[in-house]
């Protein structure tokens, strides 16, 4: 697939087949992924790739987890978006898109928790890659390379007909995956991408998000 071409159909899917992705491929993947640029060659990474059984009971016990109210945690900084901001707007947006695409109403708890705990469950996908860094690095520099390496991954799932959903909820009960997937203390937990074969009769895969033209945020200098 053209690169260019590739940039602009990644999506998120946020529902899949059930048909796993083999080993194979997502070594693959994760190969092509490590390609990514980072800061001095640094490549602050390293993947816990889950599946089978091992990714069901994750995804019960943060489902569990959820209902229970058990407080969110990150282990690397969220981000917070100023209540009257365009990020917030935008944001705003594409939690209307989808819950219009899925027919969730405003007022229908129901459904809107369902919708949560889909995230939660790592959108049913066959896989989650986790993403962790070493303890030892601090500072926003090991995440922009994390982000670079994130958008390669994303990018790699298309030549092999794969989608997939980058996602911080997949990652807020961080101490359920270390239990599961016997991931060290000494290592935190960054994010994971859901990644399957996506199913294109799910609504919210639907979706298409709006960006902000280049033109719009570009300020030519010299040229
Ligand atoms: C760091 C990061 C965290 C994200 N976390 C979530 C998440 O928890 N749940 C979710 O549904 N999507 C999540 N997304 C996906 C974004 O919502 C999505 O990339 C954005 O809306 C743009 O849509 P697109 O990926 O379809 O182009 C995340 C994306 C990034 C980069």
């Amino acid at each position: 697939m053209d690169v260019v071409e590739a940039m602009r159909s990644r999506k998120s899917i946020r529902a899949f087949k059930p048909d796993p992705v083999s080993k194979q491929v997502l070594e693959e993947i994760l190969e092509a992924g490590c390609r990514a640029p980072s800061a001095l060659n640094t490549q602050p990474w390293e993947f816990f790739v889950i599946g089978g059984d091992a990714l069901k009971q994750v995804c019960e016990e943060n489902v569990k987890h959820l209902k229970a109210g058990a407080p969110l945690e990150l282990e690397v900084a969220e981000s917070a978006f100023p209540r009257d901001s365009v990020y917030r707007k935008r944001q705003v947006e594409l939690a209307k898109q989808l819950f219009r695409l899925m027919g969730i109403a405003r007022e229908d708890e129901e459904k809107r928790t369902e919708w949560t705990q889909r995230g939660f469950r790592h959108f049913d996908a066959p896989a989650a890659i986790v993403i962790v860094q070493d303890g030892s690095l601090t500072g926003p520099g090991p995440l922009m390379d994390i982000g670079s390496l994130m958008q390669s991954i994303c990018l790699a799932a298309l030549e092999y007909g794969l989608g997939t959903c980058i996602a911080r909820q997949g990652v807020y009960y961080p101490d359920v995956l270390r239990k599961v997937a016997g991931i060290p203390k000494s290592k935190k937990i960054v994010i994971a991408i859901a990644i399957g074969t996506p199913d294109w009769d799910f609504p919210a895969n639907a979706v298409e998000t709006d960006r902000e033209p280049a033109e719009a945020l570009t300020t030519w200098v010299g040229l």
